[in-house]
């Protein structure tokens, strides 16, 4: 048993996230999450809200509202939908938790005393119609490395590069459009490079960096860990606690950065009333550390947060595994809120259940490259893979062994070759399963699982057991036995894919306790138990309607309606009336 971090991508809680942010982070490290559990694995999984910085007042300011109002609203509506989606979290927490923002003044004060803290006279754009510094996402413009028109302060979306805003071609204020001055502002600034050696060092060696995030970090660090100012001249934030700085809050990332660890702390704090227990999981060089986030957060999370670790001169565990996943596109577009472009979680629940997508989402993460979301892709995957393959399979088995055999689970008589075989087979695929999951390869781990409810289909076809049950009683015993034998691995395998689904198909099996608790394993090659009876059939799945795809539009438009009913008032569309 080990000892883990899992954690995803704090998400921005200036709207309800889409597919693409549930998928690239919240879910994956779910399903993660929930795997390490059933390994028997010691597993801490925080995340919580980003409510800081300029994606946040730049919202609040449109909204004509107080960046917390904001926040408080969108907070909690974002922890009522993960908890529909059946995200495990040990602690969801937020950033304007005292503990995080307690957290955060200590740890860059120790940066400060560690003389990696230095202030400096800065040149900036100012917004003379707004009265205000344009800071990160308040000012726009064109990308100088790939020429992008929508580029931000901080950071170009199209290409990731994180930007100074003065790099910016062709500058406009994100609220009225006009072209900011440049005035001169004093910051704080962070000097990584006394950390650059060891950081070099551990992304070179450390093996478990996947090639997008190592190949393009070294480069990154090699061409120079610039100074970068960790201080913003806005009120929303957490104060900066350097000695002159007040006024000056911390720039975003700094701060939510570090929720990682804050959230660990709160979690035992809340749990244990132990302030102190963090520290046997962060200070610890046997913990494991998973990051679960898109490609945009590499160089934060390879980069600056190690770097910040190794600042500190404490035994912060740097990461051990960095999942970064591509872009999921919608129907071969980005996801784009202003421009509509899109499925909001909440709204996808109003078109099928959390199992589905969390399913359809596994099935289509974008590990490798950019992965296009269609609905013709959806329907597909719903209706024949956890329908067609996996929850009539189940169905044929439980259905016969409660209506032939009384819901009484078999004796199984001898094997036959056939019936070995098959199990044999089963077993391979089920520790096939496993082992992908293990690697983070979620989508090949889900290929197997659908093979092993082919390969039960394919079973029931050829051996027939409900022409034996009139023959040979016996050996249709032994074949359904066989058959709940793969179903039961399959309740295990779905366990952390589709948590709720699974526990009833653990609970139709006739099996005690929770699924979610049999660590596997010991539990995962357990035959299932003659004798004992099966519960309540009912299918696992439904099937989408067979005019789905044409309809989708107005289905969409259906689940939108309901979905904005339900949303706070702060985020319901309006529609402009022309
Ligand atoms: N809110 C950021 C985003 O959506 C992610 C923050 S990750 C954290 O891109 F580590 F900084 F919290
Ligand atoms: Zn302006």
């Amino acid at each position: 048993m080990a000892r883990y971090v899992v954690t995803s991508a704090w998400p921005y809680v200036n709207h309800v996230p889409h597919l693409g942010t549930l998928v690239g982070s919240l879910l994956s490290a779910d399903i993660y999450a929930r795997y390490l559990r059933l390994r028997g694995h010691d597993v801490v999984f925080v995340t919580g809200s980003d409510e800081h910085g300029t994606p946040i007042e730049l919202e609040a300011r449109r909204k004509g509202v107080e960046p917390r109002e904001l926040t408080d609203a969108v907070h909690e509506y974002d922890v009522k939908l993960f908890n529909e989606y059946r995200l495990s979290f040990s602690l969801y927490s937020r950033t304007e938790s005292p503990v995080h923002k307690d957290f955060v003044r200590g740890f860059m004060m120790k940066l400060y005393e560690n003389g990696y803290i230095f202030s400096q006279k800065e040149v900036l754009p100012y917004c003379e119609n707004d009265k205000m510094f344009l800071p990160d996402r308040f000012v726009e413009g064109t990308c100088p490395y790939c020429g992008y028109d929508k580029a931000r302060g901080d950071q170009c979306d199209n290409c990731g590069r994180l930007l100074h805003p003065t790099e910016l071609l062709n500058p406009r204020c994100a609220l009225c459009g006009a072209r900011p001055v440049f005035r001169e502002t004093t910051h704080w600034f962070i000097d990584l490079t006394r950390v650059r050696d060891k950081l070099l060092k551990w992304l070179q060696e450390h093996r478990e960096l996947p090639d997008n995030v190592k190949k393009y970090s070294v480069n990154w660090v090699q061409q120079g860990l610039k100074p970068r100012s960790v201080t913003r001249d806005t009120s929303w934030g957490i104060p900066a606690p350097f000695p002159g700085a007040e006024g000056k809050t911390i720039y975003v990332w700094f701060d939510a950065l570090l929720g990682y660890v804050s959230t660990t702390k709160e979690y035992f704090l809340r749990k244990e009333g132990d302030g102190e227990k963090w520290k046997e999981y962060w200070f610890n060089p046997e913990t494991r550390t998973l990051y679960f986030i898109g490609k945009d957060n590499i160089p934060f999370h390879a980069i600056i947060l190690p770097a910040m670790f190794l600042a500190t001169g404490d035994p912060y565990v740097l990461p051990w595994r960095i999942s970064a996943t591509e872009y999921l596109m919608y129907e071969g577009q980005q996801f784009s809120k202003s421009r509509r472009i899109g499925v909001w979680i909440d709204e996808a629940l109003e078109i099928a259940p959390a199992d589905y997508w969390r399913w359809v989402l596994a099935r289509m993460r974008p590990e490798t490259r950019d992965q296009n979301f269609t609905w013709k892709e959806f329907y597909r995957i719903v209706n024949s893979e956890l329908n067609d393959d996996i929850g009539n399979y189940v169905n044929r088995v439980l259905s016969m062994v409660s209506r032939k055999l009384g819901s009484k689970v078999p004796q199984p008589g001898p094997l036959n070759a056939s019936d070995e075989e098959v199990l044999g087979e089963a077993k391979r695929l089920a520790w096939k399963a496993v082992e992908e999951l293990d690697k983070i390869n979620i989508r090949r781990s889900t290929e197997h699982i659908l093979e092993l409810a082919r390969l039960g289909n394919r079973y029931l076809n050829e051996r027939q057991p409900w022409s034996l049950l009139k023959e040979n009683p016996e050996e249709a015993g032994t074949v359904l036995w066989v058959g709940l034998y793969i179903a039961k691995m399959l309740a295990h395998l779905l366990a952390p894919y589709t948590p709720d689904a699974a526990e009833r198909l653990w609970s139709m099996l006739g099996m005690d306790g929770s699924v979610h608790e049999a660590v596997w394993d010991e539990h995962l090659e357990k035959p299932p138990e003659p004798g004992s009876m099966i519960r309540d059939v009912e299918p696992l799945f439904k099937k989408l309607p067979p005019d789905f795809l044409e309809r989708i539009d107005e289905i969409l438009e259906e689940a939108r309606r309901r979905a904005n009913e339900k949303r706070p008032p702060i985020l319901r569309e309006y529609r402009v009336v022309e």
